[in-house]
């Protein structure tokens, strides 16, 4: 129902806008779509003109616009049989082409971050068209995500106290037994051992190995069971929630070091991200970028929702790089703007 009062909408707008060379729509439609599910963004060719029916030098170009324009992101592009797409939308996008004159584009595994305005452009040679509709995409806000947390000096260094607070340091709260319960009921699969709230130590296993507590035990939670809070130590789990603001990659052209990443997404009226912030994206939001950006705490990670050759292959993950050298400039950086 929904998507057939936009195209209504659309055709509308189309057909005011048929007599002019070049036009764009005014109020740009808003179109709603789930996290995780597929959209299609309408767009045609409306003439009267029967003569571009069968025109095979239309030519199609589907952007994501900026603020500042300079920013914007090519989405699509189709000439003829030419059809090309970039950076997270490839091969995660394509035309619908339900008729000659159709140039809707739909994008597959919507994810927060694609929520947006985006234009079409219909280049036939005579009507060109130009469409800009916003798209909005739906999370569930209930949901939060484990993540394992180990310092940059070495694994094994935090006492229970220390745990909790590293937790907080990176947006998050140190994860309960229920919470890694269900963590690993979703596949995680973690062979250090961590802190958790109730002053246990535990790790999720879902793919039982020798080092990991036996190949010969299940798949399961493996239990230290209660530790000396104030004397041992480990590394902890953590819990991150929805996000109440918005983590984005920084779009700007060189490398950086760690302290350049810091000011830049201050000059951005931002934050860098905190470790939470970069799991919640990922898990929450279907975040997914195959850039490795500084974070806060000094390390250096990117989010693979989608796994792809040359971006974490196997598995959907939050890959981690390291804790660098912060004088390199190797890296970009990811940025937290809350709300
Ligand atoms: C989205 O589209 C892809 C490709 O056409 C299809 O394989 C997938 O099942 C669709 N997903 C949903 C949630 O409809």
């Amino acid at each position: 129902m929904k998507m057939m009062s936009l195209l209504c909408f659309t055709l509308i707008t189309m057909t005011l806008a048929g007599s002019q060379a070049m036009s764009t729509n005014a109020t740009p439609v808003k179109i709603f779509a789930e996290l995780g599910a597929n959209v299609t963004l309408p767009c045609r060719l409306i003439s009267d003109d029967t003569m571009f029916f069968g025109n095979t030098g239309i030519r199609v170009k589907w952007t994501k616009v900026q603020d500042d324009e300079s920013l914007n992101e090519d989405v699509l592009v189709s000439m003829g049989f030419h059809r090309r797409t970039f950076g997270s939308f490839e091969d995660r996008t394509f035309l619908q082409e339900a008729d000659k004159d159709d140039a809707s584009m739909i994008i597959t595994d919507v994810s927060m971050d694609d929520t947006g305005r985006y234009r079409c452009e219909i280049f036939s040679g005579m009507d060109d068209v130009v469409q800009e509709m916003i798209l909005e995409v739906e999370g569930d806000s209930t949901d939060g995500v484990v993540f394992p947390y180990s310092p940059s000096v070495s694994r094994y260094t935090l006492t229970f106290e220390r745990a909790e607070q590293v937790c907080l340091d990176q947006g998050a709260t140190i994860a309960s037994h229920d919470q890694l319960l269900e963590a690993w009921k979703g596949g995680l699969d973690w062979c250090n051992a961590g802190w958790l709230s109730d002053g246990t130590v535990q790790y999720p296993i879902t793919k039982p190995r020798a080092p990991c507590g036996g190949s010969n035990n299940g798949p399961g939670l493996r239990n230290y069971g209660r530790r000396n809070k104030k004397v041992d130590q480990f590394d902890v789990f953590c819990y991150a929630t929805a996000l109440k603001g918005r983590f984005y990659w920084l779009v700007q052209p060189k490398r950086l070091t760690f302290d350049e990443a810091v000011q830049a997404c201050l000059d951005d009226g931002a934050e860098i991200a905190k470790v939470g912030h970069i799991f919640a994206a990922w898990k929450l939001e279907a975040y997914d970028r195959c850039d490795a950006g500084w974070l806060a705490d000094g390390s250096v990670r990117y989010p693979i929702f989608r796994p792809r050759k040359n971006c974490s292959p196997t598995e959907a993950a939050v890959r981690f790089v390291g804790f660098p050298d912060k004088t390199q400039k190797l890296y970009g950086v990811y940025c937290y703007k809350s709300n």
